[in-house]
């Protein structure tokens, strides 16, 4: 053994020898289990009563409340706060024979109760170390109402603005997506999970529910397996590599299988070929949905499907513990399977320390201290601000003087406390959110501000389970609007969709923004053309005429809590833009799946003149905005990129370099981006992949050598049996400030 694994080896030993102390102490536990407590392990339901009242005494509740007392039951969702959370964990510590803890999940995607800005906004920060940030400062308010699981982070890679989830994942890039998921797991997770303020992550939705045709959500996937492999698997690989704990498969079929009764991704995949040792656990009643796509045709067959195929945990499905001792019984499903299920989740819980602890996560008095902490609302802004992307500043509208201008704002958003919170926000008050109006306001500035809410939008009060209703037919607010543009110097308008239009099921046809915003924009456009466009949105949206025709527009997503506050600090330049997309925009919902790292075709170019090329007649087929892209209050300039060798050897690795210099009147930061292209492989590759990105802060005048390294990992690609193979042959090198990059270079693996 050579001394270097031997250290290794030796300073991982702390680590093996808890490991294998739990594994004794599961398997010591599972050996005095009945069937049907294994099967209780497996059994996830949502919150049934007013944890905090009298046992309910009839219905579905009284059944739950029943099992859990028989010890059937492994895990609650939806029960929060420390009053609820021990009440039911006592029951199943003091009740049962076993006495084995609840993990109790919850959905803190973005945020616990100090809500931070929706995944995607935060994946536009490309801020490694804020993202993770922003996930332990979630764990830490999460774990101090009494919750030990989240189900995050979402990694699910998606191409199709169309699909509302996309709000919740890191956007289109399998490179990126994963470095997110990595940053989120340990925010989550930390490096202790014994700890009372870290809680186990879930990777969802495996697999390939970003892919759902025609981007309409719960929808049917069929993509091939250079797809699967290269584009939807990478984030969850890696989330595995960074030791997640769990895994939620998906409501989507892929390829006629349904994820939740799918072998090959589950145990072949996920547990065997990349050693997964957490647990996986079904999206909410997937495995009852299995009845519903045609692939079981009752209960038993629905269990049998997916306990063979390695979904350990049933949530809110009551399938498992209806069906799954009887399979077991007539051998349908091996025991050892079922053991290795519980095994699984047993595990997971004595690594949090559940065992020693049931109530390790009840603390009133952290609950009071830590939810919504001034340190938290702090973490938000920060977040907020980074995750701000400044899409166009034509005429340098921004940032706004501090003195002497006079600002219109406009927009039934801008004044919004609620919509800013964005899809995810279960925990969190209603109408908590700093309004952009709000932000302004607090912003120290001697500017004149008159606030005009314009056209009606959003009709009425939403929530997560109800539909947004969306005014089409009502202009009157429309004159009030040109009315408060004419006399301004500044025209801030504040349009988009509502928090409630993207999330899951809020798939859209159209990507333009909803009710009669564009009508308004361009009525205010024909009286003041200084136009600040503030977007509110969830997804990428296809807006040209505003592209061609508004000076300046700002991507502000939706922020959370502090949405007014970060706003208004970029807008009057306090916090110079950094934020960069972490998806491309295309011009219209006809290009869509519209993303930077696609594939060359053999007639991706109308060399001949002639109309057989791979085109739209009636658009082109370039995006709005492009992945990676996001402008500054100064500008940077990219040159000397240079590479170490010209040719290297598939074991070797090459760095890249390239100087970095702000050259315009602002401190600013910058995400310098390196792309390859594999430019002949045995399969075809994209004309560009992200393999490197760096974010760099430099004042102004100042530049600074940025380096990149290209290795093994970077320059692969798998093949169609899941194999990765590093090809020798030509690479192109690309760097600059987004996708569209400035500086090439090439070089031979060999
Ligand atoms: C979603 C999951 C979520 C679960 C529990 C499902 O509808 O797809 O992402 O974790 O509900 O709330």
């Amino acid at each position: 053994m050579s001394g270097v694994l031997k250290q290794g080896i030796e300073n991982d030993r702390p680590k093996i020898n808890a490991k294998t102390a739990i594994a004794k102490k599961v398997d010591s536990l599972l050996a005095i289990m009945t069937l049907e407590e294994k099967v209780g392990q497996m059994n996830l339901y949502n919150g049934f009563w007013d944890s905090t009242g009298p046992a309910p005494k009839e219905g579905n509740a009284k059944t739950k409340y029943e099992h859990l007392q028989k010890g059937w039951v492994g895990a609650m969702l939806n029960v929060r706060g420390v009053a609820s959370v021990r009440k039911i964990q006592k029951i199943a510590v003091e009740e049962t024979r076993l006495g084995i803890p609840l993990l109790f999940g919850y959905d803190v995607i973005h945020g616990y109760k100090t809500i931070s800005p929706i995944p995607l906004a935060e994946a536009a920060s490309w801020d490694m170390a804020a993202i993770e940030k922003s996930a332990r400062v979630a764990a830490i308010e999460a774990s101090a109402a009494g919750i030990n699981w989240t189900f995050a982070p979402m990694v699910d890679i998606s191409r199709d603005a169309r699909w509302g989830r996309v709000m919740e994942g890191a956007g289109e890039d399998p490179y990126y997506g994963s470095h997110v998921a990595v940053a989120r797991v340990q925010g989550f997770q930390g490096t202790d999970l014994t700890l009372p303020n870290t809680i186990a992550a879930c990777a969802k939705h495996f697999a390939a529910y970003g892919f759902v045709e025609a981007g309409r959500d719960y929808n049917t996937v069929s993509i091939g397996n250079e797809t699967l492999y290269n584009t939807v698997l990478p984030p969850f690989k890696a989330a595995v590599d960074s030791d997640i704990k769990t895994v939620m498969n998906a409501f989507n079929d892929l390829n006629g299988v349904t994820a939740t009764g799918d072998q090959f991704l589950q145990r072949d995949v996920l547990k065997n070929a990349w050693g997964f040792n957490g647990f996986v656990v079904s999206d909410w009643a997937s495995v009852t949905e299995i009845i519903y796509w045609g692939q079981a045709k009752d209960k038993a067959e629905a269990a049998v499907l997916a306990a063979n195929a390695g979904c350990d945990m049933d949530m809110e499905g009551h399938v498992y513990i209806e069906q799954l001792a009887n399979m077991i019984k007539a051998d349908k499903v091996k025991e050892a399977l079922l053991d290795d299920a519980v095994r699984r989740i047993l595990t997971v819980k004595y690594e949090l320390g559940l065992f020693d602890n049931p109530y390790r996560y009840c603390n009133e008095q952290l609950e009071k201290e830590q939810i919504g902490s001034v340190e938290h609302h702090a973490a938000a802004l920060d977040m907020a601000k980074k995750s701000i992307v400044l899409l166009k500043n034509e005429t340098k509208l921004l940032p706004l003087k501090k003195k002497g201008q006079k600002i219109a704002l406009i927009g039934q958003l801008a004044a919004d406390k609620n919509s800013p919170l964005g899809n995810w926000r279960l925990a969190a008050d209603d109408d908590t959110a700093i309004s952009v109006l709000e932000g302004l306001q607090n912003h120290t500035n001697s500017n004149s501000l008159t606030y005009t809410k314009g056209v009606d939008v959003f009709m009425g009060k939403t929530n997560f389970v109800t539909e947004v209703t969306v005014n089409e037919t009502d202009a009157t607010g429309i004159k009030d609007a040109v009315k408060a543009a004419k006399n301004a110097d500044v025209v801030i308008m504040v349009l988009g969709e509502h928090g409630y239009q993207s999330g899951e099921a809020r798939s859209r046809t159209e990507l333009d923004l909803p009710g009669l915003q564009q009508e308004m924009l361009e009525a205010v456009y024909k009286v003041n053309k200084n136009i600040v466009l503030v977007l509110n949105n969830g997804r990428p949206l296809a807006l040209p005429w505003a592209e061609k025709h508004i000076p300046t527009i700002v991507e502000a997503w939706q922020l959370g809590t502090q949405t007014g506050n970060a706003v208004a600090q970029v807008l009057y330049g306090d916090y110079n833009p950094s934020g960069k997309l972490p998806v491309t925009f295309p011009r219209s919902v006809g290009q869509v799946p519209l993303y930077y790292n696609y594939k060359m075709t053999g007639r991706s170019t109308n060399n001949e003149g002639n109309v057989f090329w791979s085109h739209y007649i009636d658009e082109k087929n370039t995006p709005l905005f492009p992945f990676g892209h996001g402008l500054s209050y100064t500008t940077f300039k990219y040159d000397n990129l240079t590479i170490d060798k010209k040719s290297v050897s598939v074991d070797d690795s090459i760095k890249v370099s390239v100087t970095l210099t702000n050259t315009g009147n602002y401190d600013g930061s910058e995400v310098a981006q390196l792309y390859i292209r594999d430019v002949v492989g045995s399969l075809v590759r994209p004309v560009k992949e992200l393999k490197g990105f760096e974010l760099v802060h430099l004042k102004k005048g100042e530049s600074k050598t940025v380096q990149f390294t290209l290795g093994k990992k970077e320059l692969g690609f798998y093949n169609n049996k899941g194999e990765y193979l590093v090809e020798p042959g030509d690479f192109e090198i690309m760097v600059g400030g987004s996708s569209e990059t400035v500086l090439k270079s090439r070089f031979v693996l060999d």
